[in-house]
């Protein structure tokens, strides 16, 4: 795998789009390890992640979530769960591809607003006036980060077990053109 890229599966995307229960079937299924950034950084810091925006602001809770990038960028064989910001620093996409692939879940605007709601542990939408234009500005802010992923797949009206299949089935070739140099 010289020159190549490692061999984590990291799951990408919006907030609501299912990283989280994915994450943890998809490493059952593979019977690897598995990452999530936010709880890394809950265990780290000792708080909930409201509590850390609260008291110490977003943007301490972005420089975690680069040393939970580093973090996994020093490990193998895992999959990995992120919080749907980790691309906005072009630090962490770089250290994230350079340790395997980057599958991006999607989904729809009211997808993601049923499936966050009531947003009690998600600030950024907890604390807007008005969550839906909030999602809204955010995802066209993102679809750029979004775009820099391996593969992507729709998962609104699809459940973990659906998304896990579809991944499972598409992980051979993304994994063998990770490995492989460009
Ligand atoms: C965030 C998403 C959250 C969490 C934090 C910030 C974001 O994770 O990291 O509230 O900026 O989109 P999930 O995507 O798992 O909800």
């Amino acid at each position: 795998m010289a020159g190549g890229r490692g061999s984590n599966i990291i799951l990408v995307g919006f907030m609501g789009t299912g990283k989280s229960s994915v994450g943890r079937l998809l490493a059952a299924r593979l019977r690897r390890r598995y990452f999530d950034t936010d709880s890394w950084i809950v265990r780290e810091t000792g708080m909930s992640i409201p509590t850390l925006f609260a008291d110490f602001g977003e943007q301490a809770f972005r420089d975690m979530e680069t040393r939970a990038a580093q973090e996994v960028s020093g490990r193998t064989g895992l999959v990995v769960s992120t919080g749907g910001g980790i691309l906005g620093r072009p630090r962490n996409l770089e250290l994230l591809r350079a340790s395997g692939v980057l599958i991006c879940l999607q989904a729809g605007v009211d997808t993601i607003l049923q499936r966050t709601a009531p947003w009690d542990s998600r600030p950024l939408l907890r604390d807007a006036p008005n969550p839906r234009a909030t999602v809204e500005q955010l995802l066209a802010r993102r679809a750029e980060q979004y775009a820099r992923a391996d593969w992507a797949i729709d998962t609104s009206g699809l459940e973990p077990a659906d998304v896990v299949e579809r991944i499972c089935e598409k992980l051979p070739s993304l994994l063998r053109d990770a490995a492989t140099p460009s």
